[in-house]
């Protein structure tokens, strides 16, 4: 077999079998399929697509890269959730310290930032002395003892999905449904979860912008997370402006603090809760949507959700303090330059994929796979959409270093494109961003 082949018959639109894919998700390990072959294989998917009797076949061997690990002894409930990805999306921050304070374990492996999106790794390593990459033993004890542990692929769990994951960022092959579908099941299943709540987004800001195609990848994660055994639950939500009003590694650390504090109360707190609700249902710890958001809503209230954060953060080697004080904790950029409004009116758009590309550039993404990212570099959202703004009022603020100055001008060039000012309001969006709800129950 050689994978020169297997890269031209998916190229003109041939089916590979499951041992196929097996030999180049094997050829990762040992290197016997390059990166090179690698990039031209995505890109032929990316514009060939793949069946689900493929896309099955490259979760297995993507699962099968590494271990799958036994959380039995760990008693009750083990649920995680996961997002195809957004901009200024920090629920996993809220929702994981939100459900293991309800009851429920979360075994969290999660990516970097990928494309214009933030990645949870990226942010959680803007705690001082934060460690995402834990020896399988450290990650068995801290979900034990903390109630959720939150690490990356390492050479155990889907090293596969962490080396294509890198590679899909840097080659502009992160938008196709059977990559995406692999991916994310991949690690989510190699974690030992009894089940899996999805956040599928769709907009302006995510991969799948077309709403048809998020449910069209929404439902291959639920058959197939299904047919392996896991049920998916999934919530579809809009991803146009950015979720929440911090964009960049530092400052979502900061707002996830406050939504766990219960100082900070916006479309992302409240799309969390909706996500942690629907893991305790799926857990079984909760019979019903209401009673569970109610739980959830306590956990934050009486503390014990940001008290799970600060454990969770101590045993992983960070800095506790960020709980309290997380502007002095978390870096800081030395360079914040205003967004004023072009001209008065309606805030109709602010769109997120332009504000994520406007973050990633002033450093808080990664161009290449070596790339390093500034952690305290983003945007700061001063006012949403359907606010009524005036001419020359600050609508963001761009935080970034002084050796980023250069690419001051076009992120404020990107923030214009990002804006659309009229005269009439818009209809708001819904407040938790949720279209629809389906897969398992
Ligand atoms: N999240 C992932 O883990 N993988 C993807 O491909 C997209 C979002």
């Amino acid at each position: 077999m050689r994978a020169v082949d297997l890269i031209r018959r998916k190229r003109d639109g041939g089916r590979l079998t499951p041992a196929e894919i097996g030999f180049l998700v094997d050829g990762i390990a040992d290197y016997t399929v390059p990166d090179y072959q690698w990039s031209a294989f995505l890109m032929a998917v990316v514009w060939r697509g793949m069946d689900p009797v493929e896309t099955r076949a490259l979760v297995e061997a993507m699962l099968e890269s590494g271990s799958v690990i036994d959380l039995s002894a760990i008693p009750g409930p083990k649920i995680d959730k996961h997002s195809t990805g957004g901009v200024g999306d920090t629920t996993s921050l809220i929702l994981a310290p939100v459900a293991a304070a309800c009851g429920v374990t979360v075994p969290m492996v999660s990516g970097r930032g990928l494309g214009h999106t933030g990645g949870t790794l990226d942010k959680l390593e803007s705690i001082p002395g934060f460690r995402v990459d834990l020896p399988l033993g450290d990650y068995r004890r801290i979900a034990r003892d903390c109630g959720l542990v939150l690490i990356g692929q390492t050479d155990e769990i889907a090293p596969a999905d962490r080396f294509l994951y890198a590679l899909r960022d840097a080659t502009a092959t992160v938008e196709s449904i059977p990559l995406i579908t692999a991916s994310i099941l991949s690690k989510k299943l190699a974690e030992g979860i009894d089940g899996l709540v999805l956040d599928v987004k769709t907009g302006d800001g995510a991969f799948m912008r077309r709403r048809e195609d998020a449910e069209a990848l929404a439902h291959s994660m639920v058959e197939i997370g299904g047919s392996m055994g896991k049920p998916v639950r999934v919530l579809l939500t809009t991803m146009d402006e950015p979720l929440g009003t911090s964009v960049g590694n530092a400052l979502e650390v900061r707002a996830a603090v406050e939504g766990l504090a219960g100082t900070r109360r916006d479309a992302m707190t409240e799309l969390s809760l909706e996500l942690a609700a629907e893991m305790l249902l799926l857990g079984g710890v909760a019979a019903e949507r209401g009673a569970a958001l109610e739980r959830c809503r306590g956990a934050i209230a009486d503390g014990s959700a940001l008290e799970r954060f600060r454990r969770v953060i101590a045993a992983q080697g960070g800095d506790p303090r960020v709980c309290d004080d997380p502007v002095r904790v978390l870096p800081r950029a030395p360079c914040v330059a205003p967004f004023v409004a072009p001209r008065s009116g309606w805030l109709r758009q602010f769109r997120a994929w332009s504000v994520g590309q406007a973050s990633m550039l002033l450093g808080a993404g990664r161009a290449t796979v070596t790339d390093a990212i500034d952690q305290a570099a983003g945007i700061e959202i001063l006012r949403r959409v359907g606010a009524s703004v005036t001419v020359g009022e600050p609508l963001a603020e761009l935080h970034f270093r002084p050796e980023r100055g250069a690419a001051l001008p076009a992120a404020l060039e990107l923030l214009a494109s990002a804006v659309e000012i009229g005269d009439e309001a818009p209809a708001s969006p819904p407040a938790t961003r949720i279209l629809n709800r389906f897969g398992a129950t």
